[in-house]
């Protein structure tokens, strides 16, 4: 996959897409991602990348040219029809189902919106998708298109170590994430529960599946109406959601 990011800030990404995960990604050629600085595609001597609002009111609009010029600039290096994601608090809520849609495609396109906003013909005549990571404000979409970028490199084929592991992530089953423990088997005279040292594999997935139930009940109750359950799950679901103590674990 190849992902270009557009941004006034191109050293904000530095960091998140120089360690771990996604640094490996890209080391292993799995992913590439091109930031390009909207100031670059400029042409006046200040580099005017933002301007005052027509209509007047407080801060500043992004201009069109640049944004526009950076896009068509890259669009000719590839060519095919790729989504122009513009990451703004008005967009569609970003989740696990759009990163996984995000997903499939060989590329994509991020514009991290700034100051008051962008000029709307952005929006019309450039913007395939619009993008929110949730219902509060940042200053830029920067932390946005990170946290988009990484949702998204991790579920590439090859990206994590076992190819079972985005499939147990929380939220991948409509499900919060069992309890997980390790070494020592006792700290600080708190224990690992008995079943996960039993050796016995179909119990422990049993009881993984109980607690990763439980703790969405618990913490997530809403998650349950759109996760996939079995009817025995239901009725489990059903069952707790009556008898309130059972819930007390997780
Ligand atoms: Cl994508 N941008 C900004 N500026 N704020 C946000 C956001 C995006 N998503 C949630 N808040």
């Amino acid at each position: 996959m190849r992902i270009d990011i557009l941004t006034l800030f191109p050293d904000m990404f530095r960091g998140p897409f120089s360690t771990g995960i996604l640094q490996r990604a890209t080391q292993n050629k799995l992913v590439c991602i091109n930031i390009h600085n909207i100031r670059d595609y400029t042409h006046d001597k200040h580099h005017t990348a933002d301007d005052y609002p027509y209509g007047g009111g407080a801060g500043m609009v992004l201009k069109p040219e640049p944004i526009f010029e950076t896009v068509e600039t890259i669009k000719k290096e590839g060519a095919e029809a790729l989504p122009i994601i513009l990451l703004t608090p008005q967009g569609r809520l970003f989740s696990q189902a759009v990163a996984q849609e995000l997903s499939r495609y060989s590329q994509l396109i991020l514009i991290c919106g700034h100051y008051e906003g962008v000029d709307e013909r952005v929006r019309q005549h450039l913007v395939t998708d619009e993008i929110s990571i949730g219902d509060y404000v940042l200053s830029g979409g920067e932390l946005a298109a990170m946290v988009v970028a990484d949702a998204v490199v991790r579920l590439l084929p090859g990206v994590l170590g076992s190819a079972a592991s985005p499939l147990d992530d929380s939220h991948t089953s409509g499900l919060l994430e069992y309890p997980q423990y390790t070494r020592p088997a006792e700290f600080r005279g708190w224990s690992v529960p008995e079943v996960l040292l039993s050796g016995n594999h179909a119990q422990i997935a049993k009881w993984r599946h109980e607690q990763a139930i439980l703790r969405t009940l618990k913490r997530r109750p809403e998650l349950l109406d759109k996760a996939s359950l079995s009817s025995g799950e239901r009725r489990l679901v059903d069952n707790l959601s009556t008898h309130p103590a059972a819930k007390e674990s997780p």
